[in-house]
C-alpha cells in the first residue's frame, strides 16, 4: 500500500550561536590547498536501466594541449556514446580524452563533455577521478595557482574554523538570557548575529550594529582564535512559503539587496581590524529548498515560491552573497541547506544539492566561496533518535512507512547532515567541506522524552512510541512545544560536522500566534497560532505552537523557559 509523501516545507529561520566560552580545542587540520584539477561529475537524468552524465574538468596546473580523464565505477555502468570526448571503457575504468577540437585547456580553464550509459542496481558516483594521472578534487598538498595564502599569513583559512576557537558571545542575546529565571546557566553561550534587515547593518534603534559586534568580538577573542556567527537573511522575497518572517524586500528588489544589504556588509567584513576574527556566516535560511519543493505542481506551491523561483532572485541572491562575502579572506560561508525533515526525501534531496551548486556558481560566485552548510537552522529535527534507525523494521514493515517518517530516507539530523554532505560534494562542492547543524531547540528532553523503543505493535506504534522528536507533524516549525535546547555549541562533534551551534538565539520567537501590527514586514503565518489545523506542508495537523507568542525575533519568555526545561543533554 503506498502512502502519498508530502514534501515539507519547514522551517523558518533562526539562529543563534556560540558562547565566549572556548568550544573543545582539536587541533587544525590546516594545510595549503593545492587542487591540481577539479572534476564535477553531475547525473543529469537517471532510470531504471541507464543515466546521462555531464563532466566538466577545470585544470589548475600548467596549461595543456591535451589530456585524458579517468575514472573507475564500482558497479557495473557501461558507457554507450558519448559527446565532446572520446571515450573508452576497459572493465570499469573509463577514459576520456579529448577530440581533436578541445584539446587546449589553459590554466584555469575548463572544457565539458557528456555521455549515455547502461547500469542495473545502484549507480553509484565514482569516487576519485584523475587528469593526465593526476589525482582531481583533493589537495596534493603544495602550492599552486589556486592556492590560497598559507596559514599563520593574514587571510589564510582553516579547514574547521571553530577547532581550537572561542565562538562570540552576543551581549544582547547573553543580557536577556541571564536576565530569566535560570538563564545564567545558558547566558555565556555563543549564538548567531541576525543581520535580518539592513538597519540591522549600523543597528535598529539603539541596538549593536555589526562593526559593534566586531569590535565586542576583538574584545573577547583576546590572544585567542574566536569564531563570530553572523545570519545574511534578506533576500527579496523573503520565506516564500510562509508569512513570519517575510522580508522588508520586494521579490525584484534584488538590487537593493546587492547594493543596500550585501555590499556594506562585505565593505565591513573586510576591514582589515577585523582581519584576525574567524568569520562564520550563515546564508539565507529557508530560500533555495523552497525552490524544489514549494513550486510548480507540488502540492506545497505557493504563488511566492512559483516567483522566486521564475525570477531567479533566490539564486542570484545566493551567489551575490557568496561571491562577495567569500572575496573576503577569514569570511567562511555555510549555505543553509534545510534539514531532514524537508530536504530528506528522495525527490528533494538531489534536487535541493542541485540548486545549491546553482546559486554557489551564480552572480560570480564559485563552489570556493562555500567552506560548508548548515542544516536545522532554527528549525526542531532531532540530533539523533536512538530507538529506531532508517533501516529498522516492524514484523516486516519498514520504518520508512510509519506516518512519522512518511517516506523520507533519514530519520535524524546528523545522519542527514553527513549524508547530505557526501551528496553535495558528488555535484561538485569541494571535497573539504564541513557542516554545522543548530542544535539550539533540538534536545526533547523533559518528561515526554521515551526511554526506550516504543511498542512493536506495528510501525506506528513502534516509531511514535520511541522518537525523542515530539512534534504533532515534522512540517511544524513555530515555537514548538515541548521542545528543549540541545546539545551544546561545540566544535568537530562528528564526522563530517564542524560545530554544533546555535544559530537561533534561544528565546527569540518563531512568529506571533495572532496578527500584530510591525514596520518589519512580519506577517501573522497561522502555523503560530496554536490553534491552526494546518495545511499541506505539515500534513494538515494541528501547528504545535505555543500560545501568546510575540514577532519572529521577538524576545519570548515562555519559550524561553520551556527550552531550559526541557534542555537535553540536561542543564
Ligand atoms: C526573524 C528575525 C530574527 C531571527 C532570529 C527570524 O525568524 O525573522 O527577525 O532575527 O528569527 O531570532
Amino acid at each position: 500500500m503506498s502512502r502519498t509523501r508530502t514534501a515539507l516545507l519547514a522551517a523558518l529561520a533562526l539562529v543563534a550561536g556560540a558562547a565566549g566560552t572556548a568550544i573543545a580545542a582539536v587541533p587544525d587540520d590546516v594545510g595549503a590547498k593545492a587542487i591540481p584539477c577539479t572534476v564535477d561529475y553531475k547525473v543529469q537524468n537517471q532510470w531504471s536501466t541507464g543515466f546521462t552524465t555531464a563532466v566538466t574538468i577545470t585544470n589548475n596546473s600548467a596549461a595543456k594541449s591535451s589530456w585524458a580523464v579517468k575514472w573507475s565505477y564500482a558497479g557495473n555502468q557501461t558507457v554507450t556514446n558519448g559527446w565532446n570526448s572520446k571515450l573508452t571503457q576497459s572493465g570499469t575504468t573509463v577514459t576520456a580524452a579529448n577530440e581533436t577540437y578541445n584539446g587546449s585547456l589553459a590554466t584555469g580553464g575548463s572544457v565539458s563533455f557528456g555521455f549515455n550509459a547502461t547500469y542495473s542496481g545502484t549507480n553509484a558516483l565514482p569516487t576519485t577521478f584523475t587528469l593526465d594521472g593526476v589525482t582531481c578534487n583533493v589537495d596534493d598538498g603544495g602550492g599552486g595557482p589556486t592556492d590560497p595564502p598559507d596559514p599563520g599569513t593574514p587571510g589564510a583559512k582553516v579547514d574547521n574554523p571553530y577547532s581550537g576557537a572561542k565562538v562570540y558571545v552576543n551581549p544582547e542575546w547573553s543580557a536577556k538570557a541571564a536576565a530569566e529565571p535560570g538563564g545564567s546557566r545558558i547566558s555565556s553561550q555563543p549564538t548567531g548575529v541576525w543581520l535580518d534587515r539592513t538597519a540591522a547593518i549600523e543597528g535598529v534603534g539603539s541596538g549593536m550594529g555589526l562593526r559593534d559586534h566586531l569590535d565586542e568580538a576583538l574584545e573577547q577573542k583576546g590572544s585567542d582564535q574566536l569564531v563570530v556567527q553572523l545570519v545574511i537573511y534578506n533576500l527579496p522575497g523573503r520565506d516564500c512559503a510562509a508569512l513570519a518572517s517575510n522580508g522588508e524586500l520586494g521579490p525584484t528588489e534584488i538590487g537593493r539587496y546587492r547594493t543596500e544589504y550585501i555590499d556594506p556588509i562585505a565593505a565591513i567584513l573586510a576591514d582589515a581590524k577585523y582581519a584576525s576574527l574567524r568569520i562564520v556566516t550563515t546564508v539565507e535560511i529557508d530560500s533555495l529548498p523552497n525552490l524544489v519543493t514549494n513550486t510548480g505542481s507540488r502540492p506545497t506551491a505557493t504563488p511566492e515560491c512559483d516567483v522566486m523561483k521564475a525570477n531567479g532572485n533566490y539564486v542570484k541572491g545566493v551567489g551575490y552573497a557568496l561571491n562577495k562575502l567569500g572575496d573576503v579572506a577569514n569570511v567562511y560561508n555555510y549555505v543553509d541547506a534545510g534539514h531532514h525533515g524537508w530536504i530528506g526525501w528522495d525527490d528533494n534531496f538531489g534536487a535541493s544539492a542541485t540548486v545549491f551548486k546553482e546559486a554557489a556558481t551564480a552572480e560570480g560566485a564559485t563552489v570556493n566561496d562555500v567552506h560548508g552548510f548548515i542544516t536545522n537552522t532554527a528549525n526542531y529535527s532531532a540530533l539523533k533518535e536512538n530507538n529506531f534507525t532508517i533501516g529498522s523494521t516492524v514484523n516486516g514493515t519498514s520504518v520508512r512507512e510509519s506516518d512519522w517518517v512518511d517516506w523520507n530516507r533519514y530519520v535524524d539530523e546528523l545522519s542527514f547532515a553527513q549524508a547530505f554532505r557526501t551528496q553535495l560534494v558528488s555535484v561538485g562542492f569541494n571535497s573539504d567541506i564541513g557542516m554545522l547543524i543548530d542544535t539550539s531547540r533540538n534536545g526533547w528532553g523533559g518528561t515526554a522524552r521515551p526511554t526506550g523503543p516504543g511498542a512493536t505493535t506495528d510501525v506506528d506504534t513502534y516509531v511514535n512510541g520511541g522518537r525523542y522528536d515530539r512534534r504533532i507533524h515534522i512540517g511544524n516549525w513555530c515555537n514548538q512545544s515541548g521542545a528543549g535546547l540541545g546539545e551544546r555549541p561545540q566544535a568537530a562533534p562528528a564526522t563530517g560536522i564542524d560545530a554544533y551551534v546555535w544559530m537561533k538565539p534561544p528565546g527569540e520567537s518563531d512568529g506571533s500566534s495572532s496578527a500584530i501590527p510591525n514596520d518589519e514586514g512580519k506577517g501573522f503565518d497561522r502555523m503560530c497560532d496554536p490553534t491552526y489545523t494546518g495545511n499541506p506542508r505539515n500534513g494538515n495537523n494541528l501547528s504545535g505552537a505555543l500560545p501568546n507568542s510575540p514577532l519572529s525575533g521577538h524576545w519570548f519568555s515562555a519559550q524561553f523557559q520551556q527550552l531550559m526545561q526541557n534542555a537535553y543533554p540536561a542543564l
